[in-house]
């Protein structure tokens, strides 16, 4: 099939969605370390700890180093995202089409993704961002509809116009997490698969960032050598991982475990940042280390 259906790389433009001094943090976090319990393990100094959080990082390379080692994590990518060299794969190979949908949250930007068999048909919607009209104007110019929609978590960022879409767009199929905070959507749960025309979503549940958590891997039976697209919500970024709010150790289990399970050729749709591969978090992710 077509790699036409994807760019043949990711916009360049696109920043990560964390900096050094958010991947330290969330690390420390993680451990249960606070600056001066990291500064003693690691050797580092604490004012150099803090001005890193503060995205003013000094660091060099013996320190970043013992960082990485005390909090557990992968040096390369650690190392890599200090120097703003972090790896960014080619993206292209999908059997489908995909859109992702970048949607302004505060500072930042949350994604929500359109994908389709083939551009200008209906498809399926993973997320819906943080309001119907910012989903409509993300999705400008296409008017294909929706099939189904998919949510991998109710916080309001990612899931803020979903009884709205519901309504809005023909009544489509909605799936969310079990025990997913929300009044719209059947809760779909670990293994279950759905077929839409020629589109296979199977779902993991991965509960961390939040009790209620899924990632979607969404695949095309027909063309059995095509590429798959993992859309893993605030599970894992291209270069870092989401808060584990719910619990740090559940996050870091289905990390490892879904990124494992799927093919390393899979590309990942994250709910924040830019696309990435399986192959290239579970070589350089920080937090796989
Ligand atoms: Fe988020």
């Amino acid at each position: 099939m077509t790699p036409a259906n994807m760019p043949a790389s990711p916009a360049p433009d696109l920043p990560l969605e964390d900096e050094l001094g958010d991947v330290l943090e969330k690390a420390m976090r993680r451990a249960g370390m606070d600056d001066q319990a990291l500064a003693l393990r690691s050797g580092v100094a604490r004012a150099k700890i803090l001005d890193a959080i503060d995205y003013r990082p000094e660091l060099d390379a013996a320190e970043l180093q013992r960082l990485a080692a005390a909090l557990g994590l992968n040096e390369v990518g650690f190392s890599a995202l200090a120097n703003g060299r972090y790896p960014r794969p080619v993206i292209d190979g999908l059997p489908f089409w995909v859109r992702p949908l970048r949607m302004p949250h505060g500072i930042g930007v949350v994604n929500a993704y359109l994908v389709a068999e083939a551009e200008g048909v209906p498809g399926l919607l993973f997320d819906t961002g943080t309001d119907i009209a910012a989903l409509e104007r993300a999705m400008q110019p296409t008017r294909a509809g929706i099939r189904a929609v998919f949510l991998t978590h109710a916080e309001t960022e990612h899931a803020g116009g979903l009884c709205d879409v519901v309504a809005h767009f023909g009544r489509p199929s909605a799936f969310v997490p079990v025990g997913a905070d929300t009044p719209c959507g059947t809760p779909a749960g670990e293994g279950e698969t759905m077929t839409v025309g020629r589109l296979e979503v199977t779902v993991f549940s991965t509960p961390g960032h939040s009790p209620a958590h899924n990632c979607y891997r969404v695949g095309m039976p027909s063309v059995p050598a095509g590429r798959a697209l993992l859309v893993s919500g605030d599970l894992v970024f291209a270069g870092s991982a989401g808060g584990g709010y719910f619990c740090h150790r559940q996050l870091g289990t289905h990390l490892r475990r879904v990124l494992g399970a799927v093919p390393p050729d899979t590309v990942v749709a994250p709910g924040h940042g830019p696309l990435t591969t399986v192959e290239n978090e579970l070589r350089y992710n920080p937090f796989l280390g």
